[in-house]
């Protein structure tokens, strides 16, 4: 039978409502640049099953790491970003997992297929649950890893803007010269970027997408334009948006009907130029003499 799917107008952009298992053994070898997914994390989210649990969790990443190794192209990048997994305030960190999945595929790979890690991105936002039986989790994490040792990273692509841009060398041959890159800084492993939460900018009926500048920077630093990048837990298609900004080509999977119409929309729009955005700019630190900031009368701390 036919696989269900949709394609952009442009072709650029083609999206499955279908297992993306199914969908990957369909796809050639060596045909993909980027592979930027979250995947889920197995703890009753409405798009889960009840019965998901770490095993769950385990197999299915194995087995689809294992076919994003074999459509990455010889010096692509795989970035999986993950959380918790968690359960009566006990935490297992994903992460953890995906490592060791990585480290038992590449046992059976020659060693110029092998995964290799090059960061442990920490993506940390500003507001999350309140937990009451351990510290509020503010951070979840991305995991980058390149197909052999040889890979594109075009930094410059992805600089910030320095804290002080106007601070000089004070001694020394440079002294009185701007000791900054003029570009801007190197973002670091730690992304301070809002999640999107119910009045982001971005926020749709899926309960858990990623802000569009995670994949945006990705996709910036490590594919050139026109690449192909994958996503085969693309939820509500924020990798594909991601793509269309960037002028990648893109390919996607979602299981579920209801969120694959949301890509849909988010796509279309995307192409007519209407897709709400928070660009990549930093976070800015609350404005005190705001009412909102100022501490209450009654409050003990
Ligand atoms: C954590 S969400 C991804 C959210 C996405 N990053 C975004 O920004 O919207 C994981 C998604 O994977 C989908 N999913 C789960 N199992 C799947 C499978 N076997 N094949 C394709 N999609 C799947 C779920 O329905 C869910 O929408």
């Amino acid at each position: 039978m036919a696989l269900k799917k949709y394609i952009s107008p442009d072709k650029t952009i083609t999206v499955y409502n279908e297992d993306c298992l199914k969908v990957l053994s369909k796809i050639e070898d060596k045909s993909v640049s980027l592979i930027v997914t979250s995947p889920p994390y197995c703890i009753g989210k409405e798009y889960e099953n009840l019965t998901d649990d770490i095993d769950s969790f385990k197999n299915l990443n194995k087995s689809v790491i294992k076919e994003c190794i074999r459509l990455l192209k010889p010096g692509g990048s795989l970035c999986w970003q993950v959380g918790f997994h968690i359960k009566n305030s006990v935490i297992v960190p994903l992460d953890c997992l995906i490592y060791n999945i990585v480290q038992e595929i590449n046992t059976l790979l020659p060693k110029d297929e092998q995964l290799l890690l090059h960061n442990r991105i920490v993506w940390t936002f500003g507001h999350g649950l309140n937990a009451e039986k351990r510290l509020s989790g503010r951070y979840e994490t991305i995991m980058w890893f390149t197909k052999g040792p040889e890979y594109l990273f075009d930094l410059d692509s992805i600089r910030v803007p320095q804290k002080y841009p106007g601070k000089k060398y004070s001694h020394g041959p440079k002294a009185g010269q701007y000791s900054g890159n003029p570009l801007g800084k190197n973002p670091t492993d730690v992304w301070d970027i809002p999640n999107v939460k119910a009045n982001h900018v971005e926020k749709t009926n899926h309960p858990c997408q990623f802000p569009i500048v995670i994949p945006q920077r990705l996709i910036k630093c490590l594919t050139n334009k026109g690449d192909v990048v994958l996503d085969p837990f693309s939820g509500s298609g924020t990798t594909a948006i991601a793509c269309i900004i960037e002028e990648r080509k893109f390919i996607g999977c979602e299981i579920k009907e209801c969120y694959f119409d949301i890509i849909k929309k988010r796509v279309t729009d995307a192409f007519d130029g209407n897709i709400p955005y928070r660009p990549d700019v930093p976070v800015i630190e609350p404005d005190l003499n705001q009412k909102v900031a100022q501490k209450p009368g009654d409050f003990k701390w």
